[in-house]
């Protein structure tokens, strides 16, 4: 069965920017979908569907991107190809469109698996990866966002908006747009995606989840892939799009069902928040989050119209 499963962050999304994220994710979902008909791979559909939410300026990832400390974007992303079991990932990498597709190419054409920053950009500079200027990326609602959070004084990048003292657990309502994406195509290959900005007014240099395979993604033909979205230093620590596909595999849970589990343990092991998607080796979909609301949709041969919701 060919399937596809998409989302676009997971916070308090504002009511306003609902159609947004709804419309996103169905293109995106469309995108990925029509490569997978036309009997493509779930890599290709992987990646253009990311690509298409890192031009959407919807999400934070590509443009749209947060900003951090310094005022500039830095990007994470990462791609797996659970055919393979070979992975791509690239942090804090700045000044180009569409970090899904410079993961990929790291993961088809060297033989490391995550490049940051300068060795990122040397890569792709040498791969003829075309290049942008900082404002391409950076939107005004985020340079906005960006001055607000400034405003606070102490803030850490911890804090709520409210700029109440610091403490250990981040706020469900602050955004968390990371985008992520996991396919089957019709010879039975899964591969996951993740991209990201990271977080409003991270430290620079900071990387989190979205590039660290088993954490913001993950695949493997046998066992299934996820992705993950929402607060890095809790999903990283809780293992989470692995610890999902380890549900499927080891537990033998549905993928709904292990994606609530792992959502739990974020939840109470890391006092984390955020969602994740995922799909089993048959092409059934998963999906959990414990923030207000997630962006999501899915699509597969069982089905006459794409479900999306937020
Ligand atoms: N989940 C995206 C990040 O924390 O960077």
């Amino acid at each position: 069965m060919r399937s596809i499963i998409l989302h676009g962050g997971a916070w308090d999304i504002p009511d306003d920017a609902v159609d947004n994220h709804h419309q996103g994710v169905l293109t995106a979902g469309a995108i990925g979908w029509d490569v997978l008909k036309q009997s493509g791979t779930a890599l290709d559909a992987v990646e253009l569907a990311i690509k298409q939410m890192e031009q959407d300026p919807t999400y934070d990832a590509g443009r749209g991107s947060f900003v951090n400390r310094i005022g500039e974007v830095e990007m994470d992303a990462s791609i797996m190809d659970g055919r393979t079991f070979e992975v791509g990932a690239v942090a804090a990498v700045q000044n180009i469109f569409h970090p899904i597709s410079l993961a990929r190419r790291l993961m088809e054409r060297s033989e490391h698996v995550l490049l940051v920053s300068e060795g990122a950009a040397r890569f792709a500079r040498e791969q003829g990866i075309a290049f942008c200027t900082p404002e391409d990326l950076l939107v005004g609602r985020e340079l906005e966002r960006w001055r607000q959070i400034r405003r606070i004084p102490g803030y850490s990048g911890k804090l709520a908006f409210s700029g109440a003292v610091e403490e250990p657990t981040h706020d469900p309502s602050l955004p968390g747009d990371t985008v992520g994406c996991v396919a089957l195509d019709d010879r039975g290959n899964i591969a996951a995606g993740t991209s990201t900005g990271g977080t409003p007014n991270k430290y620079p240099g900071r990387v989190g989840d979205s590039p660290t395979i088993g954490s913001g993604t993950y695949a493997l033909n046998s066992a299934g892939g996820a992705s993950s979205t929402g607060w890095g230093e809790a999903i990283i620590k809780v293992v989470l799009a692995k610890t999902v596909v380890d549900g499927i595999e080891l537990l033998g849970l549905n993928p709904g069902a292990a994606a609530e589990r792992a959502i739990s343990l974020l939840h109470h092991r890391a006092d984390g928040y955020g969602g994740v998607i995922a799909l089993d080796p048959h092409g059934r979909p998963g999906v959990a989050w414990n923030t207000p609301r997630m962006a999501r949709a899915w699509m597969n041969d069982t089905m006459t119209e794409p479900f999306a919701a937020v």
